[in-house]
């Protein structure tokens, strides 16, 4: 291949398996089959769907997205454990196109402290690991976690015994993102060089941000010679995060000269995917994120705007429209129709069903007569209000509260569960919120310590919806909730419920786990 012949990069997004892995970040199935959804629109090469040994609901995930996603690999993470492999396999089989990922530590630290296992043992539960996935399905990925703090000789050894065993993508993890990009490049080159059989799989690298160097450590690597970057949507995932995908895409896209290399994404969905996973995990993307971040492309200085108008190229380097920033917040009101809905909600990156529009249409007309104007930012929280809460526990029905300054609230709260209705009424709280964060705790028989409380407004004006967003703390666990309304005291009950559900999600999933011991290991 001549140097500047563009190679084609193959993008594994990890968000529904290390983004999840985020404290506090956990989606329920509905959203994420929402996510998948959206990966797969994104045209994403490789979904990793989850860990499926990990819990029932992470089975069930996997299983759910292996049956229904069409158009991207399915891929299910398992240890080099027999049982591990079976249970990943179980997930993922219903796929178009399966893969498995088998990993195994390989550094001094982790074969020494974590595994009490010598070099050869390595080996061979790694050949092992992967002769067994590679008897399931043809597509096998092999990470030698801890890759980069790994004896180069020894990860030379390892690589070419996976990949004699059956492996076709060998994946280096920068596991603790310890790295450096000269490192990154350093290790991909020697495997490239060193490792006999090498051309037989393909190179990947998985770079987490600890040190703020994921996205550069992918670029070095890829620069290198690797030909699969695992990332996930803003970023997410255990500690700092993983490699931005939309971050990792642009770069190669906007410095194809350097790189001469490129990827399948649909970049125009890179906003809303963003904002879908934003939403889904309750881990915000800060203003400033790259490519994604509300001020990505505002121009602020005098300077920086004359410059623009008279050409954009003086500033710019990428187009706002290319990574899906809307040019026109196009604004629908209580005359618009089913279409109009149908088109918005395709545009700000979801797929409804019919029987999924006629809902959020229906509360769309009842939002189109409180307020005047209905912008995105209204129709994607209905969306994400009426679709993705349709199969919680528990929901809101009403509330009244009575206080004022100096005096203790009086609150009356409903809720539903099962189609029956439930309520408390009780003198409580240091404030409404307050108070009805106790209902919410008494009807629900759950108690949750708020950590973290906001409510900011979805669009502009008086009439705006509220958003409200919460961050609880439950038998050590985080989780977050979020309730949108055009009354903020409203939003605040939904958001608390929200966060109530996860928890109860959680905590059935672990009586499962007691009651069918056979079916999951730690992890
Ligand atoms: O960071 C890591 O090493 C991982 C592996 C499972 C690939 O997430
Ligand atoms: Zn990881």
């Amino acid at each position: 291949m001549s140097d500047t012949q563009e190679r084609k990069i193959v993008i594994f997004d990890t968000t529904l398996r290390d983004g999840e892995q985020s404290p506090g970040a956990s989606m329920n199935l509905t959203e994420k089959m929402e996510v998948a959804q959206a990966l797969v629109e994104l045209r994403v090469d490789v979904i990793e769907a989850g860990f499926p040994i990990a819990s029932p609901g992470d089975f069930e995930a996997v299983r759910e997205i292996a049956k229904h996603a069409r158009g991207s690999v399915i891929c299910g993470l398992a240890r080099c454990r027999d049982a591990d492999i079976d249970r990943a396999w179980e997930a993922v089989k219903y796929a178009e196109q399966p893969r498995l990922h088998v990993f195994l530590a390989t550094s001094a630290i982790h074969r020494e402290h974590k595994l009490k296992m010598g070099k050869e043992e390595i080996i061979q539960r790694a050949v092992e690991g992967v002769r067994r996935a590679v008897g399931y399905c043809p597509d096998v990925e092999f990470s030698p976690e801890d890759a980069s703090r790994t004896e180069h000789d020894f990860l030379c050894e390892v690589t070419r015994a996976v990949i004699d065993a059956g492996a076709t993508t060998v994946n280096i993890p920068d596991t603790v993102g310890y790295a450096m990009p000269a490192d990154m490049e350093r290790v991909i080159r020697l495997l490239r060089e060193r490792v006999a059989n090498i051309d037989r799989a393909v190179l990947s690298v998985h770079c987490h941000n600890d040190l703020g160097l994921a996205v550069a450590n992918s670029l070095a690597s890829v620069g290198a010679g690797a030909g699969q970057v695992e990332c996930t949507i803003n970023g997410i995932g255990e500690r700092a995060g993983n490699c931005s995908l939309e971050e990792i895409v642009m770069a190669l896209r906007t410095r194809r000269d350097f790189y001469h290399a490129g990827t399948q994404i649909v970049t125009q969905r890179l906003v809303p995917t963003s904002r879908l996973v934003a939403n889904m995990t309750g881990i915000h993307v800060q203003r400033n994120k790259a490519i994604v971040g509300q001020n990505a492309f505002a121009h602020e200085a005098g300077i920086h705007q004359d410059g623009m108008l008279k050409e954009r190229t003086t500033y710019e380097i990428m187009r706002p429209e290319d990574v899906g920033f809307a040019k026109t917040d196009l604004v629908l009101g209580k005359h618009s129709g089913r279409a109009a809905l149908a088109d918005r909600a395709r545009t700000l990156g979801y797929t409804l069903s019919a029987e999924q529009l006629d809902t959020v249409f229906e509360q769309f007309k009842i939002l189109a007569d409180k307020k005047k104007d209905v912008y995105d930012g209204d129709v994607a929280s209905l969306i994400e209000q009426q679709i993705l809460t349709a199969a919680e526990l528990w929901s809101f029905v009403s509330y009244r509260v009575t206080t004022g300054s100096g005096k203790t609230p009086e609150v009356e709260l409903v809720l539903e569960r099962g189609g029956g209705e439930f309520s408390a009424k009780m003198s409580c709280g240091d404030g409404p919120i307050d108070a009805i964060f106790l209902a919410v705790e008494e009807i629900t028989q759950t108690t949750a310590a708020c950590k973290d409380f906001q409510v900011h407004s979805v669009t502009v004006g008086k009439d705006a919806q509220g958003e409200a967003r919460v961050e609880v703390e439950h038998d050590g666990r985080t989780y977050h909730g979020r309730g949108v309304s055009t009354d903020s005291m409203e939003a605040s009950a939904k958001a608390f419920v929200n966060a109530i559900n996860r928890i109860a999600a959680v905590t059935n999933g672990r009586k499962r786990r007691e009651e069918h011991p056979d079916q999951t290991a730690p992890v």
